[in-house]
């Protein structure tokens, strides 16, 4: 695994990985990255410029995708449209993307040989009820909720259909929410940071009692890394860090952490179809490939990434206003 095509790596987990490959491997990165709204070239300032590049252009583009695939030996494909509320706005994107995109890269590599790692999401599976005694597991059935997680739950078909219909050398890794550096400020946690850092308020959608299932991005990095080196063809593993919080407490501990009362916050409108609770039993992935989480502990891991974002306002400034303006726009 030595020259590594990376899509999506001017996005948030996409850089990531390729911080984590510079600091932890010797491999050579290509990123093939479109630059939407959601990417920043400023994520892969400072890396080696020996061992990555980057390729501006779109993974639904069979003419710029096959001839990179071709010359490499994997790719991790993480590109797609990632935001569920931008999917309730206009889902296009998501399936042009994260379908018609993933559909190029499988064909690619399905002509070249070359292995796949297909990243996705918990999302796929729908939501659980707060006192749900289960958590997902792969054997759980697939039942999305937006556009974003059902065109998700599409490139997961459709690896898996490639994977058996014509033998492509693929793995897929279903990942709980992410936090830490590079994450695009429209992102939950994100927002509250650096809405706080403007002197506003966190907006807390509904009552505010979702629970996500944070983890460390650098933690699905090393996941991914060992699933791509270890993981068996064809195989699904679920990642995830015991990292469950509900919104509020999580509003909660950035407030603390900037020495604010705990009310400091408001209530927005909620999202349409808002999913309830996501929960990764990642037993698979530490028994089989002997992965474990970094983080242990997300209250710390979250005391870093608001530093992170005190300290690099110059990455995300520009992007406030509009940002919160199309928040505003909908009463959230
Ligand atoms: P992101 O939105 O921050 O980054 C996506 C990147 O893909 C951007 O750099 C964007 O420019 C690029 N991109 C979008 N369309 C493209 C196209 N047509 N061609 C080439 N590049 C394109 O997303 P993220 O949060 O880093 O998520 C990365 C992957 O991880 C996604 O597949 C997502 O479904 C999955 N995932 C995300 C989370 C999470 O918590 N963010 C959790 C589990 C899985
Ligand atoms: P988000 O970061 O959009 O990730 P996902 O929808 O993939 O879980 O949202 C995480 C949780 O935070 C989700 O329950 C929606 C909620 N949320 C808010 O309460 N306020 C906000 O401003 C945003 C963006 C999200």
């Amino acid at each position: 695994m030595h020259r590594l095509l990376v899509t999506g790596g001017a996005g948030f987990i996409g850089s990531n990985f390729v911080h984590h490959l510079m600091a932890h491997t010797d491999a050579h990165v290509t990123v093939l990255d479109k630059l939407t709204y959601a990417a920043s070239r400023e994520s892969l300032a400072g890396l080696p410029a020996d061992r990555v590049e980057l390729v501006v252009g779109d993974i639904a583009d069979a003419g710029v995708v096959e001839p990179l695939v071709a010359v490499h030996d994997a790719v991790v494909h993480f590109a797609a449209e990632s935001h569920n509320d931008n999917s309730l706005d206009d889902p296009a994107p998501f399936i042009r993307t994260n379908l018609v995109g993933t559909f190029t890269i499988l064909e690619a590599v399905r002509k070249a040989g070359t292995r796949l790692h297909h990243v996705s999401t918990d999302e796929v599976y729908g939501d659980l009820e707060l006192d749900d005694p289960q958590r997902f597991t792969e054997a759980t059935p697939y039942n999305p909720s937006s556009p974003y997680s059902a065109s998700k739950a599409g490139s997961d078909h459709l690896v898996r259909a490639w994977v058996r219909s014509f033998g492509v050398h693929a793995t897929i890794s279903n990942c709980s929410n992410n936090y830490g550096p590079w994450q695009h400020i429209e992102k939950f946690i994100p927002r509250q940071i650096t809405n706080v850092i403007d002197g506003g308020r966190p907006k807390l959608y509904g009552a505010g009692l979702n629970v996500r299932d944070w983890i460390h991005a650098d933690d699905h990095s090393s996941a991914v890394w060992t699933i791509l080196n270890e993981g068996r063809a064809g195989e699904t593993y679920l990642v995830g860090a015991d990292g469950e919080q509900n919104n509020l407490d999580v509003v909660q501990m950035i407030l603390r952490h900037f020495g604010l009362p705990e009310d400091d916050f408001e209530h927005v409108t909620d999202r349409a179809g808002h999913d309830l609770r996501y929960a990764i039993d990642s037993t698979k992935l530490r028994s089989e490939l002997g992965w474990q989480p970094a983080y242990g502990d997300f209250e710390a891991g979250l005391a870093d990434t608001i530093e992170w974002y005190r300290e690099h306002q110059d990455w995300w400034r520009p992007h406030k206003q509009a940002t919160e303006a199309s928040y505003a726009a909908k009463g959230q």
